[in-house]
């Protein structure tokens, strides 16, 4: 039986408490949120969709960018730039979006890549954040919920491409990986 970590409720209410979080920071100013794909999808709509209450000035772009191959990380982040405008990120406030928060490397990388195309300002937000596995010295700077060391899958989390649909996140065991 898999265990439900967050269910649609709970994560509804993650994401409301983020946006807020958000929009107290950059009210008045314009906010690129860049999600990562794919994983970053149905955790950025609902971001966007709560931000939009505070009218927060919003643009939205993705980077596809990929680490994992099934249930662990190649270590390797390769980064796929999806905006025709080569310097779509110049001189903007930045808020990196990813789903989950894991050996830090992705957000690493992005930061660096970010940093070095000439965003103004870079950011991270991420809904989960596995607790002790950080190898980097980077903290996000929005952080949804700390969850146990384990496989999770769903609202946008995979599994070799499969659970992305489910509207709640849970563990997948390890006799399923
Ligand atoms: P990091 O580079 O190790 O921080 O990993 C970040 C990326 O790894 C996330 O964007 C996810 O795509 C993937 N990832 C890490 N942990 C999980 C998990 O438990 N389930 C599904 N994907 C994960
Ligand atoms: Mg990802």
């Amino acid at each position: 039986m898999s265990e439900i970590l967050y269910s649609e409720a709970q994560l509804k209410k993650v994401v409301a408490e983020l946006a807020a979080a958000i929009a107290a920071d950059f009210m008045g100013q314009p906010v690129l949120l860049l999600g990562l794909l794919k994983g970053c999808q149905p955790f950025l709509a609902d971001l966007c969709r709560q931000l939009s209450y505070h009218q927060v000035d919003l643009a939205v772009d993705y980077l596809q960018v990929s680490s994992y191959v099934g249930s662990a990380s190649s270590g390797k982040v390769k980064i796929k730039q999806l905006s025709a405008d080569e310097a779509f990120c110049r001189r903007r406030n930045v808020i990196i979006v990813d789903d989950i928060f894991d050996t830090g490397l992705t957000l690493q990388k992005v930061m660096a890549w970010l940093q070095a195309k000439g965003a103004a300002q870079v950011k991270s937000c991420v809904l989960l954040s596995k607790s002790g596995c950080n190898q980097t010295a980077i903290v996000p700077d929005y952080c949804g919920v700390e969850i146990p060391a384990a496989f999770v899958v769903g609202y946008g989390l995979d599994y070799n491409e499969k659970y992305r649909e489910l509207p709640y996140i849970k563990v997948l065991p390890e006799n399923e990986q």
